[in-house]
């Protein structure tokens, strides 16, 4: 062979490569409204940054007539580029060859994205379309799995991981995804599921649709595995970059800072009659957080799971926070197993990547119920607590409203090694709330009294006036200050900025036993 024609071995297997599996196929994912794995790598990726590795590995299978059937690349595109100008590691499963399904050799492909991924520092981005196990590769193909696993798990807390699925992602292949630390599901398009309609069918009788077991909303609403629901594959590949905005490279860097063009002294000053006078009156924590953060922008994740807590990335001065927030729009804020569980992962993934985290809190405590005691609320509440109480980040805790019983505690409290905690003037801090307390301190003299109704708003307004405030746990020191509502943007950017080389560490231990 002479120069030109090895030249032109290496065109042809190059355009077969780039051909995936044909133009009937890849015709038929446009017609799903799917781009291919390349295209949404290169909307992922800065023009012209990609560089691929493992371009031509194919399979080495033999049975089932696969040895007839070698396509170049064999299902899976992988390699790394730049996001913004910063390095990422990335993966996309190409439906269009054997359905995207992982084998032996492209499962070597994505282990060496990750081997290099945590060897340099940088994150990965894995865009799932799959039809699961090569069924052809039998037991090689779970292997290949758990591979990857493996490396998911060492990469956890050291390199952040995001797994977009935009096509089916079923049996084992879930669990790769859910060790990662956020899930973008496409509506319409993907599914997630361990077992699929149709063994559900066999073994419970129940029938079900895929869209209703494990499409995008699904997993967004019900189930929390999904932290994303997106419209469509760009609309995926633009929450990826946006996220990727505010994630440090790897948990020994900082998260990337910018300068910020909103004034560090910014005052709103409809924050100062924000909060209702009645403390039953609900508003719109989220509202609260756009009118504090850098141009109102508060990029939130889980949006549509556990929505009695919000949990989202936003900056204050150009530095990137992660923020937890009750909602008293939905079930009064009250802490839930699920919003418990919500906000535990995400206030250890901001610690696991040095993002200072920013609690708003207004909490009547928590959810009450046999549904709750029975489903563990007590084990899953406690993962919240342990999770801001093993955080070392900077953790600043603003005390909008309420200050409730043990989710006083939990919400980034002094006492768990909160670093600047102050509370708004309408901040009411105390075991519970007065009609409860009442109930319970003068339950007697209630029924004693001549006019009940009357001894009762008495009790009432006499506990507001002694614990419906700040001023208690002011007095003791638990609060670092009280401020005016409007105060709050240059306060927390002054705390933050305080608190910028803080360092924090945790006793020795191979590793802490949460309440999982
Ligand atoms: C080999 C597969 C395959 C598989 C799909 N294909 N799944 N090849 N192994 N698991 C191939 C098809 O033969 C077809 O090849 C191409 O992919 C596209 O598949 P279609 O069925 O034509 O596409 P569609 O109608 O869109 O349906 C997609 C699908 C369906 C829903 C994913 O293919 C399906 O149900 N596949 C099986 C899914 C499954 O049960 N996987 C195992 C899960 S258990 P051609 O050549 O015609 O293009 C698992 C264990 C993991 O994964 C364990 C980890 C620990």
């Amino acid at each position: 062979m002479d120069h030109k024609e090895r030249l032109a071995e290496l065109r042809r297997r190059g355009e077969q490569a780039l051909a995936g599996g044909g133009p009937e196929r890849v015709a038929k994912m446009h017609e799903k409204g799917c781009l291919t794995a390349r295209e949404r790598l290169e909307l992922l990726l800065d023009p012209g940054s990609f560089v691929e590795i493992g371009t031509f590995v194919t399979h080495r299978s033999q049975d089932f007539g696969m040895d007839q059937r070698r396509p170049v690349g064999d299902g899976v595109v992988a390699g790394w580029g730049t996001v913004d100008g910063r390095l990422l590691y990335c993966f996309a499963q190409d439906f269009t060859v054997f359905g995207g399904t992982m084998s032996e050799a492209n499962a070597k492909k994505i282990c060496a994205i990750m081997d290099l991924a945590m060897d340099n520092g940088a994150p990965v981005v894995g865009l799932n379309d799959s039809g699961g196990a090569r069924i052809q590769e039998g037991v090689l193909s779970l292997g290949a799995y758990a591979d990857v696993f493996l490396r998911n798990t060492l990469a956890s807390g050291v390199v952040p991981q995001i797994s977009a699925i935009m096509g089916p992602c079923a049996g084992g292949a879930v669990y790769s995804p859910a060790i990662t630390d956020f899930t973008i599901m496409v509506e319409g398009t993907s599914h997630m599921f361990v077992t699929g309609p149709e063994v559900i069918k066999a073994v419970t009788s129940e029938e079900v649709s895929f869209e209703d077991l494990g499409g995008a909303m699904t997993h967004n609403t019900k189930s929390g595995v999904a932290h994303f629901a997106v419209r469509d594959d760009a609309d995926c590949i633009r929450h990826i970059q946006r996220l990727l905005g505010f994630l440090p490279a790897n948990n020994a860097s900082e998260p990337p800072r910018r300068v910020s063009t909103d004034p560090i002294e910014r005052r709103d000053l409809g924050l100062a009659t924000f909060v209702p006078e009645s403390a039953d009156r609900p508003y719109d924590m989220k509202d609260l957080v756009r009118r504090i953060v850098d141009d109102g922008d508060f990029f939130e994740v889980h949006e549509h799971f556990a929505q009695n807590l919000i949990v989202g990335f936003a900056r204050l001065n150009g530095t990137p926070v992660g923020i937890v927030g009750n909602q008293p729009q939905v079930l009064a804020g009250v802490l839930d197993i699920d919003s418990s569980v919500k906000g535990a992962r995400f206030v250890r993934f901001c610690d696991a990547f040095n993002i200072p985290l920013v609690t708003f809190e207004d909490v009547p405590g928590f959810l009450p119920g046999t549904r709750q005691e029975w489903g563990g609320i007590i084990r899953h509440g406690a993962k919240l607590l342990y999770a801001y109480c093993e955080a070392t980040v900077p953790k600043l805790t603003v005390v909008v409203r309420k200050a409730y019983g043990g989710a006083y505690d939990v919400m980034s409290s002094k006492h768990i090694r909160g670093d600047y905690n102050v509370a708004w003037p309408s901040a009411e801090m105390a075991v519970m709330g007065a009609e409860g307390a009442v109930n319970i301190l003068y339950r007697e003299e209630i029924a004693r009294a001549a006019d009940k109704a009357a001894e009762r708003k008495r009790r009432v307004a006499e506990y507001n006036e002694k614990f419906a405030s700040p001023w208690i746990a002011a007095e003791l020191g638990y609060l670092d200050d009280v401020i005016e509502p409007q105060d709050t943007r240059p306060k927390l950017i002054a705390a933050l900025e305080m608190l910028r080389h803080k360092r924090q560490s945790l006793p020795f231990k191979k590793h802490g036993n949460p309440p999982l």
